[in-house]
């Protein structure tokens, strides 16, 4: 995928969709390395699964905060469905950390951790530069889930299959809603010095986080103390990782183009085969879809 230059300046029409549907695990025999038998690979997937639900819960409140500022119809009819995709997914990640907290993740300390901090920074004042991390953060769930839509490699990783099926449908919506909180930064703000600058300090907190817990996580498996070889080994291997590449790190620099747009890289087609592949007629996951409602 390449960028394409930003042209249109308007909202464009975007119809976004909340499928209600529900992931199940109690019954699947989990092992703690779920993801390729790979235990750092698995700990990063467990990290990222336990930072979404109070990360997902922050973006919605930094986007509604400004609900009533936003004038253009199109974009609020947006707005309510990234707040509708948004909260579906904090449910399910709940659901799933549960059971990744009963495989010994350090999930529920994340989400309390991640939540307190949140909570603590919305007591201050800078409700513009919440509204910059949230968009910075959706540049970075965008990046990371095109590249699961886009990549064989990384759908393989992922071998258990109601696991993959809860990040496809997570990522098929990441990118369908990619531009809706840019947007609204753009409409209420604008500021160009103030996204850059968020990207860049959001960056260094993102990769903080997920490094930091990924250790912990690895350090508190009694398996990494049994076979510390088999943790290097796969520590080495994230060289050959689809997300660990030039190409993901140059589209997530590409977000302090000066006249950026989400949308430069476009995604028409592969959010559109996707939702027929999961949601079409006879799409895998169409069956288990309890109600959508679309905005437009
Ligand atoms: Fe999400
Ligand atoms: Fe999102």
């Amino acid at each position: 995928m390449t960028p394409r230059p930003s042209t249109t300046p308007a909202v464009p029409q975007r119809k976004l969709t909340t499928r209600r549907i529900s992931f199940g695990y109690a019954e699947t025999a989990l092992a703690r390395h779920y993801v390729s038998g790979d235990p750092v690979m698995s700990a990063v997937v467990s990290v990222l699964s336990a930072l979404f639900p109070e990360g997902e819960d922050f973006f919605v409140r930094s986007v509604r905060a400004y609900r009533d500022r936003i004038t253009d119809p199109e974009l609020r009819r947006q707005v309510a469905g990234f707040i509708g995709q948004e909260a579906m997914h904090g449910r399910e990640h709940r659901r799933f950390n549960d059971r990744l907290a009963a495989l010994g993740y350090p999930t529920r300390a994340i989400d309390r951790t991640l939540g307190w901090g949140f909570k603590a920074s919305e007591r201050l004042p800078g409700r513009a530069r919440r509204l910059a991390v949230t968009a910075a953060l959706e540049h970075y769930t965008a990046t990371l889930a095109e590249t699961l839509l886009e990549d064989e490699r990384a759908r393989a990783i992922l071998t258990v299959g109601e696991i993959r099926n809860l990040f496809l449908w997570h990522a098929l919506e990441e990118s369908e809603h990619k531009a809706v909180a840019f947007d609204v930064f753009q409409a209420v703000s604008g500021n160009d010095r103030v996204r850059r600058w968020v990207m860049n300090a959001t960056t260094v907190g993102f990769v903080a986080v997920v490094v930091s817990w990924t250790t912990v996580s690895l350090l508190t498996d009694p398996a990494t103390w049994r076979h510390p070889l088999r943790v290097l080994r796969s520590l080495a291997a994230l060289r050959e990782n689809p997300w660990v590449t030039p190409e993901v790190w140059r589209r997530l620099r590409d977000y302090n183009r000066r006249d950026f747009h989400p949308d430069d890289w476009d995604a028409t087609e592969l959010t559109a085969r996707w939702r027929e592949v999961l949601f079409g007629a006879d799409g895998a996951l169409a069956g288990r879809v309890a109600t959508t409602t679309a905005t437009a």
